[in-house]
């Protein structure tokens, strides 16, 4: 984990093992700035370029010169074109240089700021945000290497502090907290089970300064959250349901409810998943784990709008008390569901907390996220998350928020159409709509309880899981990925007017 990072000048010592000097494509050899910092490290970067480095995004090149009983690296990374240079994109180049510096263990760099912020599209602590987040996140491996370690980072540039470090500041505490994400999802079941799951949250949420509860079983009973209570029973594991609230007494702020799917293992239950990657099934909580992070980050950076994070979590499992394919719950939208499949389960438990969520906090938006489809990860990939719901101008703000962060999302439409391929037998509904737009149906019963509240559903099965596929800052397993969209998001709802 990187410790220290401080802005420098440009032309300030150079102290550091490694110099970083990240060149936008087209770039024929390094501009002046860049030029004073590769001298001052030795000399060798300007040499990649009579080689024919072409900074393709993420292309890297390193040379390594002895000065005294030193090892002095210094390593060109291409950042691609500049016209359309993403948050996305520049941390992913940022992620292939910290990547090679912790390959040569590396224990501090400066990286040379003020060409890729000079060129970028975007703000300029955006930009840094992009690149600090991206060098922080690569240091997080999923067996942890004693030797692998990089602590110190120097952003050099002119730039003032005043200008840049609360992105900086911004981006450390946003890494934290999705390492943290991370980890939870990477452990196994049988470590991370409702009850062990909601206890860590609370204590990490307590210490942040927000307000948080976890509801028993007995409680969520008296709920009628028959959905969860419904998915979770095969399981000798009981479930939980944790409320976490942030600033809830200013009351002239808009609120937002952030809804999780924390199912801790998906084995499908009843109608039972095949074996092959069923182990991966322990990041079926990935929903809730983003939700509570940005729900922290929220209290922590003090923005001036409401979140409750809602977060039902259960364990899915078969058991001669599980429940059954044909069965007929009553949610607590008081709607009816036949269970066509016990895998289905994403939408029963979400569908109750939504309900819940409008009962207890009438919110001015729900978003809820969650590893709910197989169909999102066929449809989108592992690189961009699916957004559907029934408000134009929150699904807008959430795209937004999806290029500002880096975490991009795209639309899938849902109406009438779709809820009417969910329509009931022997009930109001059933829980499943055939393969046919699986993703939409899923969301669908979900949107059921939102009614007309404004709500937005974000399915992260693709996103939350790294198979080797992701960026070049995220480790194999789970990525984090959505705590940044939706701080962003939260950004958005805080600053509307
Ligand atoms: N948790 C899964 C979705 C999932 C799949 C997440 C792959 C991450 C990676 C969800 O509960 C599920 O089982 N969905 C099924 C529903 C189907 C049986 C109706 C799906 O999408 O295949
Ligand atoms: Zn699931
Ligand atoms: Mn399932």
């Amino acid at each position: 984990m990187i410790r220290n990072i401080a802005l420098q000048s440009p032309t300030g010592a150079a102290r550091e093992q490694a110099l970083v000097i990240p060149v936008y494509k087209g770039t024929r050899k390094l501009s002046s700035g860049a030029a004073r910092m590769d001298r001052a490290f030795g000399g060798v970067g300007a040499v990649f370029f009579s080689e024919g480095f072409g900074a393709e995004r993420g292309e890297t090149r390193m040379a390594s010169i002895k000065r005294g009983r030193r090892l002095v690296h210094t390593v060109l990374v291409g950042l691609g074109d500049r016209a359309n240079a993403t948050a996305e994109e520049l941390a992913d180049a940022a992620g292939a240089a910290a990547k090679l510096l912790l390959q040569h263990r590396v224990e501090s760099a400066a990286i040379y700021l003020d060409d890729l912020l000079a060129g970028a599209s975007l703000d300029a602590g955006d930009a840094t945000h992009a690149v600090v987040k991206a060098f922080c996140l690569a240091c997080h491996q999923l067996k942890p290497r004693p030797s692998a370690r990089l602590t110190r980072l120097t952003l050099r540039t002119t730039r003032s502090a005043r200008e840049l470090s609360p992105a900086i500041q911004r981006a450390r505490v946003l890494a934290e907290w999705m390492v943290r994400v991370r980890d939870w999802v990477n452990l196994p079941a049988n470590e991370l089970g409702p009850a062990s799951f909601t206890g860590d949250a609370k204590r990490a949420l307590v210490k942040d300064g927000v307000t948080c509860r976890v509801l028993t079983r007995k409680q969520i009973e008296a709920e009628g959250m028959n959905g969860v209570l419904a998915v979770g029973v095969g399981s000798r594991e009981e479930p939980r349901f944790l409320v976490a609230e942030h600033a809830l007494a200013k009351k002239n702020w808009p609120l937002v409810c952030l809804v999780g799917k924390g199912v801790t293992f998906d084995s499908g239950g009843i109608s039972i998943k095949p074996w092959e990657k069923m182990n991966e099934m322990k990041s079926d909580m990935a929903g809730a784990a983003s939700v509570i992070a940005a729900t922290a980050m929220a209290a922590q950076l003090e923005l001036p709008v409401r979140v409750v994070a809602i977060t039902p979590c259960v364990e899915n499992m078969p058991d001669g008390n599980a429940f059954r394919p044909g069965d007929v719950i009553k949610l607590k939208s008081g709607k009816t569901v036949e269970v066509l499949s016990t895998d289905a389960e994403g939408r029963l438990i979400l569908a109750d907390a939504v309900a819940y969520a409008r009962e207890h906090y009438q919110p001015s938006i729900i978003v809820d996220m969650a590893t709910l489809t197989g169909g999102v990860l066929i449809a989108l990939g592992t690189r961009v998350a699916g957004i559907m719901g029934n408000s134009a101008r929150d699904l807008d703000d959430m795209r937004a928020a999806g290029e500002r962060s880096g975490e991009p999302v795209w639309p899938l439409p849902l109406d009438e159409r779709f809820v009417a391929m969910i329509k009931g037998e022997v009930s109001d509904y059933k829980n499943y709509g055939g393969r046919n737009a699986s993703v939409i149906t899923a969301a669908a019963l979900i949107g059921t309880s939102a009614e007309k509240t404004p709500w937005v559903h974000i399915d992260i099965a693709g996103t939350s899981w790294n198979d080797g596929s992701g960026y070049s800052y995220q480790s194999r397993g789970g990525t984090g990925y959505g705590v940044d969209l939706l701080l962003r998001f939260l950004e958005i709802v805080a600053s509307r007017a």
